[in-house]
């Protein structure tokens, strides 16, 4: 009866067997019923064999050949479990971090030129294209150069505080780009012909048409024989080529310490084509920038010969070519980074 029982004790360790592996969904679950049957110590096949030797001999071999046998099946099917869900783990491993590299990746938004450096590059190659070089000077200037050689002498009403960030008494953040010209007469003996674009300040208040910031380009030409038609004509030639081939220039007398005579220029209106509107006040012109003769005086600081030497300059805002040529009405538009207003150029 020992024998029968102890047989039928392995046929139900072998079912219980069945249904746990059932049950087993991954390495871990494996594990455990590895040792729930085969563990040395208390696994239950283990511990069934060691019953062995307490039964009478005639039954010793067939329980030992059956316990044997059913303790194989167990380990072999153990190993294959092993394997399928060895092989299952890895395989849903790969499709979790799975990366479609045919996927098209993030495109980076390309930046572009803010619209007052494609205006400043657009009249530099105006002016290249004359003969012109490009020329730069400190944004943090003498009170000499930004005024005294430019026969703006100590005491003058253009050096007023309220209208000029002083940073010392001799030295300004400089309020137009003219300062470069003496610079330059210092540098080069004429020919000479250059522009200068570049950082300007005034102590105004900011409103659509002020900013305590803008640009200017200025511009310079010494050599034998220049008259005030070379001036005109020149200008003329610059308008036409940056606003289209219809557009006229006019001078009108005006005053500057450092050219003489100094005209104001004029260009016929952008918007309306001179027929008069609101933004030309229906004069059909739009002023855009100061302009003169050289001052003999300025030659004598440089050490020309003023009997030899004539000369032409002028200087415009580079923020009012802007607003004319793409219709912007506030100035301060270019200095907000608007990303909506930004994007339109
Ligand atoms: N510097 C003058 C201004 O800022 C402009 C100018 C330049 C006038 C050159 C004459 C000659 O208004």
């Amino acid at each position: 009866m020992a024998s029968k029982t102890g047989i039928d004790q392995l046929r139900a360790i072998e079912e219980q067997f069945e249904r746990d592996r059932a049950c087993v969904v991954d390495l871990r679950s494996l594990e455990d019923i590895r040792t729930r049957y085969l563990s040395r110590k208390s696994g239950l096949i283990t511990t069934q064999l060691q019953n062995l030797r307490e039964l009478p001999s005639s039954e010793r071999a067939e329980f030992g050949r059956v316990g044997n046998e059913l303790k194989t099946r167990i380990e072999a099917a153990i190993e294959t479990l092993q394997t399928t869900i060895a092989e299952q783990e890895k395989l849903s491993t790969l499709e979790r971090e799975r990366l479609d590299i045919t996927l098209p990746g993030n495109r980076r938004r390309i930046g572009h030129h803010h619209p007052l450096t494609i205006v400043r590059n657009e009249i530099e190659e105006i002016f290249v294209s004359m003969g012109y070089t490009v020329e730069d000077g400190p944004e943090v200037e003498n009170t000499y150069y930004n005024f005294e050689a430019l026969n703006i002498p100590a005491g003058h009403p253009a050096r007023d505080p309220k209208d000029t960030f002083y940073i010392s008494d001799d030295l300004v953040l400089r309020t137009h780009t003219s300062p470069v010209q003496v610079r330059t007469m210092e540098k080069v003996q004429p020919p000479v012909r250059i522009i200068c674009p570049g950082k300007v300040f005034r102590r105004d208040a900011a409103d659509a048409t002020h900013s305590p910031m803008f640009h200017q380009v200025e511009g310079l030409l010494v050599d034998e024989g220049i008259t005030f038609s070379d001036l005109k004509g020149t200008l003329e030639r610059f308008h036409r080529e940056f606003f289209g081939k219809g557009t006229k220039t006019r001078l009108r007398p005006s005053f500057f310490p450092f050219t003489e005579p100094s005209a104001e220029v004029d260009v016929s209106c952008v918007f309306c084509g001179a027929a008069g509107c609101r933004i030309c006040k229906n004069t059909g012109w739009i002023e855009v920038m100061g302009s003169g003769m050289v001052h003999p005086n300025l030659y004598s600081f440089v050490k020309y010969d003023p009997e030899k030497y004539t000369g032409f300059a002028f200087g415009g805002g580079i923020e009012r070519y802007t607003m004319l040529k793409y219709n912007i009405s506030d100035i301060q538009s270019f200095f907000q980074n608007d990303m909506r207003f930004l994007e339109q150029f």
